[in-house]
């Protein structure tokens, strides 16, 4: 969320930020500004609502003339989504334009002192301080200006710095916030995506936190926190502009979930080799993982509940206790956590904000670190002392589909190699299980056929107020990821629910025409579970059960339920990965006969940099 452009170089400068905006749109905003810096003055337009908007009102850039300049798209934290708290923000002679990703966390001491001074504030953003802060440490030398300023803000953030009084300059700076530097031919740029940069160059400068660079027309000068210079290290960026377009789909969460299985089979398929599953890219040894007595995962949103479902498949396989923790809580919860403590990291983005914060403080305390994300050299990858990529491959929709499946992948496989090594696997098992991996694709593709069955199933929740999906062990993990998918894209209500814990109260809310999903696909617990449709059946639910495809026991599913949906069967706990292809199409579909925005529903963000 929030995405940051700066470009500096010869050709007019507001039709490449319009682009570039546009180009970031998925990472979720609500409003949209750009700034160019001229000789006299910095030009400005900003909108409430969607770069669109912001091309319609600058005449796609025309009428902003200039050739350096800096562009934002925001997702308000401090202040509604207003034109006046849109960035970029303007200090109060006009000179200094900021665009600002993250949160300053001093800013209220920062705006009084500058009040005090006589600074009139007129947005309600922490970013405006900034601006005000430039103007008030203004030396005349740009990057003295910058230094004096960020030895004053406190916080993570990523920013961008222009100054009409020094056109052709730019600053750019990261702490705990995407940014990255593009260096171009006789022009330069920065911006909080690379999808922004390579209609331009695949030139890329990683910046690293605390990091600030000067970036002209001529060059790029990189700078450590304390002002020492840093030698530039850029690497090739291989990512297409088409890899990112629909592929013929209405929306990209459809072209998304159609790619889990080549997803799922990239992510898993070159580590399986020989009869061995070979995770060339990881670093912990047999050593760290005999001696761990426990293993903590920590994610946000869907992520979590990936960890949720990986869960129950390590203590299953490696008979070790597995805690699952919201990142936004772990980080305060003065966690117990020693250096015989595995933290796995779940990211698709790998740059959540709480996710990073859990991660820290987890490594503060010794644990060791095994980061499970998509994004190649995002910062919680770099933060990590091990890496598993998960391959996806760019997930432009807000709502996660093969991001979520290819962690699940990742971590049942990190499953069956740490049992292999921790010795819990015998030889038959070891191989059994990995034939089991190599399926799950295959399942995949099967679920995939659902699609038709999931569009029509559609018409009977397109109109529910509630909807509970209810299951047990790891279709308890499956059911919350289920109704997330739900409410997030279709705006109605589901509740996930441990199918045992409906009678200790919520089973009050059951009522007549109540729709019910039953997820029975794990199959040593499916008489319990049945025993809970017939319970909410009792109350009037209409239950759509999920049943594993042939799997023994499932008859009573067919009798109980009002109707059946047969998923690819799979061992017990890797059934989520198939079974949750049909929730994300009933999610797609029901969102769709809602008229719903699908790839960017209201008030969410992709990649959630913000506490
Ligand atoms: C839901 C969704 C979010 C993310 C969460 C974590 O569809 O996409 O719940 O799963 O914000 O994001 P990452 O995995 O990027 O850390």
């Amino acid at each position: 969320m929030c995405g940051i452009i700066g470009f500096t170089g010869s050709k007019q400068v507001a039709p490449i930020l319009l682009e570039g905006l546009a180009r970031m749109e998925y990472r979720g905003y609500d409003s949209a500004g750009i700034a160019v810096a001229g000789r006299e003055k910095i030009l400005l337009a900003k909108v409430s609502g969607k770069v669109s908007g912001l091309f319609e009102k600058t005449d796609n850039g025309a009428a902003l003339p200039g050739t350096c300049g800096i562009g934002h798209t925001r997702w308000a934290t401090h202040g509604a989504p207003t034109e006046a708290n849109a960035h970029p923000q303007i200090s109060q002679n006009g000179k200094f334009a900021v665009c600002h990703n993250g949160i300053i966390e001093n800013f209220a001491v920062l705006k009084k002192e500058l009040q005090d001074k006589g600074y009139v504030f007129t947005s309600q953003t922490d970013t405006e301080t900034i601006a005000h802060l430039l103007e008030d440490n203004d030396t005349g030398d740009f990057q003295e200006t910058v230094e004096k300023t960020l030895d004053k803000i406190e916080g993570s953030y990523a920013l961008a710095i222009a100054c009409s009084d020094h056109p052709g300059t730019l600053f750019a700076v990261k702490k705990n916030s995407p940014l990255i530097l593009g260096a171009g031919d006789g022009f330069n740029m920065f911006a909080s995506d690379v999808t922004a940069l390579v209609s331009h160059t695949r030139e890329a400068v990683y910046l690293e936190d605390g990091q600030y660079a000067k970036v002209t027309p001529e060059g790029i000068s990189l700078f450590a926190e304390d002002g020492t210079p840093l030698p530039l290290k850029t690497t090739h960026v291989d990512l297409s502009i088409t890899v990112a377009e629909k592929g013929g789909y209405e929306h990209f969460m459809m072209k998304e979930i159609m790619e889990q299985p080549e997803a799922v089979e990239r992510a898993l398929k070159p580590r399986l080799k020989d009869g061995e599953i070979v995770l060339d890219d990881f670093e912990l040894t047999p050593e760290t993982l005999k001696k761990l007595n426990k293993i903590v995962i920590t994610a946000c949103g869907s992520a979590y509940y990936a960890g949720l479902a990986g869960k129950y498949a390590i203590e299953k396989l490696c008979r070790i206790p597995v805690d699952v923790q919201l990142a936004s809580e772990l980080r305060y919860c003065d966690p117990l956590i020693d250096e015989h403590t595995l933290l796995i990291v779940l990211s698709q983005s790998g740059e959540t904000l709480d996710t990073v914060a859990a991660l820290k403080e987890c490594k503060s305390r010794g644990a060791t670190v095994l980061a499970i994300v998509n994004v190649v050299g995002s910062f919680i990858a770099r933060l990590a002392d091990s890496v598993l990529y998960t391959w996806a491959g760019p997930e432009v929709a807000v709502a996660t589909t093969k991001g979520y499946t290819t962690q699940l992948a990742v971590l049942y496989l990190f499953a069956v190699y740490a049992a292999r090594v921790m010795g819990k696997l015998s030889d038959g098992e070891y191989a059994a299980l990995q034939d089991e991996l190599k399926r799950l694709p295959v399942a995949m593709r099967e679920a995939l056929k659902l699609d038709c069955d999931m569009e029509n199933l559609s018409d009977h929740f397109k109109a529910a107020e509630h909807v509970f999906f209810l299951g047990r062990n790891t279709d308890s993990a499956l059911a919350m990821e289920g109704a997330l998918k739900l409410k997030e894209i279709s705006y109605i209500h589901a509740e996930a629910y441990a199918a045992g814990e409906l009678k200790h109260g919520t089973i009050a809310l059951i009522e007549d025409g109540t729709p019910v999903v039953a997820l029975c696909c794990n199959t040593s617990l499916l008489e319990k579970t049945m025993s809970n449709i017939i319970e909410v059946k009792a109350r009037g639910a209409v239950v759509t059960a999920l049943v594993p495809e042939g799997a023994e026991g499932t008859e009573a599913a067919y009798t109980y339920a009002d109707r059946c949906v047969a998923v690819p069967a799979l061992r017990d706990i890797f059934a989520s990965i198939a079974a949750v292809v049909p929730l994300q199409l009933l999610a797609y579909h029901t969102a769709k006969a809602r008229g719903c925005s699908i790839d960017k529903p209201k008030n969410l963000a992709k990649s959630v940099t913000v506490e």
